[in-house]
């Protein structure tokens, strides 16, 4: 299959004369990349595409002289029970934010383009910073996330690929990785990007109903107290710090 121009998509012509290409094998990515002009940095999404990911491509676009966003729901780094079935898919809409942001291309394989059922699974672990946190009510999520980036980076080969700072924890993992198996990629962390009351962007925000959506940004104003404690206040009392917020 050859790569589509993104006017193509749904047959409803897109706003802008931009020419994006759109893959979704392998084989294509990898021939387009290596035609791509300049640094390249990769931004690897799961769609449902916000204003956090659109920061992620601007910070590609400043850094990188050719942009490429995977947008591909990830089924290793969901246990059983999580919302696979569920997450978010708004393909169409996700292709229209990257052509108006400039993306070259898009890389939107199958499941079974990513996980042919031929090949035999190899797993890849950064145990020293997934047994805590979210790892620790999440096992095997942060498994999935490596399996599937580290895929992704050596499909696309970029100079850069940028995570938000919003996923903190698979940050630093994705960064570990990248240093033990010595991949040429710079992992280019970039801050969160926030409503006007402080939740930060996430695709799973629509899920929240507005009891849920209060108490996330409760945390939000949780973790500034702290901040301000320990920052302005000088608070050395780590009981105190908990205890306000
Ligand atoms: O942060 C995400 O959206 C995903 O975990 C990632 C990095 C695209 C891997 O599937």
């Amino acid at each position: 299959m050859t790569g589509r121009t993104a006017s193509w998509i749904g047959g409803t012509p897109l706003k802008t004369e931009w020419s994006m290409r759109i893959w979704t094998t392998v084989e294509e990515a990898r021939r387009h990349r290596q035609q791509a002009r300049g640094r390249v940095a990769l931004v690897p999404t799961m769609g449902a595409l916000h204003e956090g990911h659109l920061r992620l491509m601007g910070e590609g676009r400043r850094l990188a002289d050719t942009v490429f966003v995977s947008i591909f729901v990830n089924p290793t780094q969901f246990g059983p029970g999580e919302d696979l079935d569920h997450y978010p898919r708004t393909l169409e809409e996700d292709l229209r934010l990257c052509e108006a942001a400039q993306v070259a291309g898009v890389f939107t394989p199958s499941v079974q383009e990513m996980y042919p059922p031929q090949v035999i699974d190899a797993a890849v672990d950064v145990p020293d910073l997934t047994s805590d946190l979210e790892g620790a009510w999440r096992p095997g999520h942060f498994n999935g996330v490596c399996r599937v980036v580290l895929k992704l980076l050596n499909i696309f080969q970029p100079e850069l690929a940028m995570f938000g700072e919003k996923d903190y924890q698979q940050l630093r993992v994705v960064q570990a990785m990248v240093a033990d198996l010595m991949l040429p990629t710079r992992i280019v962390p970039v801050p969160t990007v926030r409503e006007s009351d402080g939740l930060a962007m996430s695709s799973r925000n629509r899920y929240l109903d507005e009891p849920q959506r209060r108490k996330a940004v409760g945390l939000y104003k949780a973790l500034k107290q702290a901040q301000r404690m320990v920052e302005e206040d000088q608070e050395t009392d780590p009981l105190a710090v908990e205890r306000a917020m």
